[in-house]
């Protein structure tokens, strides 16, 4: 039996086989309709979400499967204090494969330690986000034809955003990539991502600016500034609006730049970027179901 906690669990060679999977689901989405009939899927969500989990379960119901679950801690038993080690034994006997998501780092990975389905990390803390990491590689893959050979720039709070450091984590893989992490000081990509990067001698750079490397760019990621994890309010709000993505200062881009964001979005893109071309990011939650399509498949062990 084989879960997903970090984007790294599959190799390069079967994210390419899961990529091209997702490909033919989103140009013959029929030929998948009953794939998982049959089968349920249960959403554990002890932290709020709408598209995680909403995806997971239109990726299921788009396969012909069932969908049960909660979408908060407060309406399980977590709120009497039962363990997540006894909660995912309990579904275990109601569904075929789980996607869990949780406050605490490392939680789904205990879970699927007891587990007897499939476990899929939807999110732990500050930690990994696979399930979006697999989404946005889908989407510079479709959208680029290729994953590697560009730069780019991954921009807001780089400190506590899961998605950016599961991301990271995944592209390294790839030949000639260059980062460039644009944060105020207080949100840098934490240590031991740097450090990561200058042993595996991969090309990065820390600025403030967005305007300073915007002409660079080949793919720029913006995130929200991530509210929940912040020890203080006052730190928050200081920082919430320190980058605003708008046309004017896309202006100075390429014309072929992908500007992409794991959503939801605060206030870092202005709605008048919505329109750009450019502006991927709700094809990029569209990618999010085939993707989540293809890896249930894949994890049920389900031939085409
Ligand atoms: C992200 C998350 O939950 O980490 N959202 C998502 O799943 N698309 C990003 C975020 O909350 O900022």
């Amino acid at each position: 039996m084989r879960h997903l906690m970090n984007p790294l669990d599959f190799s390069v060679e079967e994210l390419d086989k899961l990529f091209d999977l997702a490909n033919r689901m989103e140009a013959d989405p029929a030929r998948y309709a009953h794939a998982c009939e049959g089968k349920k899927l249960a959403t554990c969500f002890y932290e709020p979400s709408t598209r995680t989990r909403l995806s997971f379960e239109a990726a299921m119901l788009n396969l012909g499967g069932q969908v049960l679950g909660f979408s908060d801690a407060a309406s399980s038993s977590a709120s009497k204090g039962e363990s997540v080690s006894d909660t995912i034994r309990v579904i275990s006997c109601y569904a075929d494969i789980c996607a869990m998501r949780h406050p605490k780092e490392g939680a789904p990975m205990v879970a699927a330690e007891r587990s007897g389905i499939p476990v899929i990390n939807a999110g732990d803390g500050g930690h990994q986000h696979p399930t979006q990491t697999l989404t946005d590689l889908l989407t510079i893959r479709s959208l680029k034809g290729r994953l590697g050979g560009f730069t780019i720039g991954l921009c807001g709070d780089l400190k506590f955003g899961r998605t950016v450091h599961s991301l990271i984590n995944a592209l390294i893989r790839y030949s000639d990539i260059r980062f460039i992490f644009i944060s105020p000081p207080e949100l840098k990509v934490p240590d031991y991502i740097t450090d990561m990067l200058t042993e595996k001698d991969i090309a990065y750079e820390e600025v403030i600016r967005l305007e300073d490397c915007m002409p660079d760019l080949d793919l720029l990621y913006m995130t929200r500034v991530q509210r929940e994890r912040f020890f203080n309010e006052e730190d928050y709000v200081r920082l919430k609006d320190f980058y605003i993505l708008d046309k004017a200062k896309l202006s100075a881009a390429k014309d072929d730049l992908l500007v992409l964001h794991p959503l939801p979005r605060v206030n870092e893109i202005s709605v008048e970027v919505d329109d750009d071309p450019r502006a991927v990011y709700f094809k990029q939650a569209k990618y999010g179901v085939y993707v989540r399509m293809a890896l249930i498949l894949t994890l049920l062990g389900i031939e085409e």
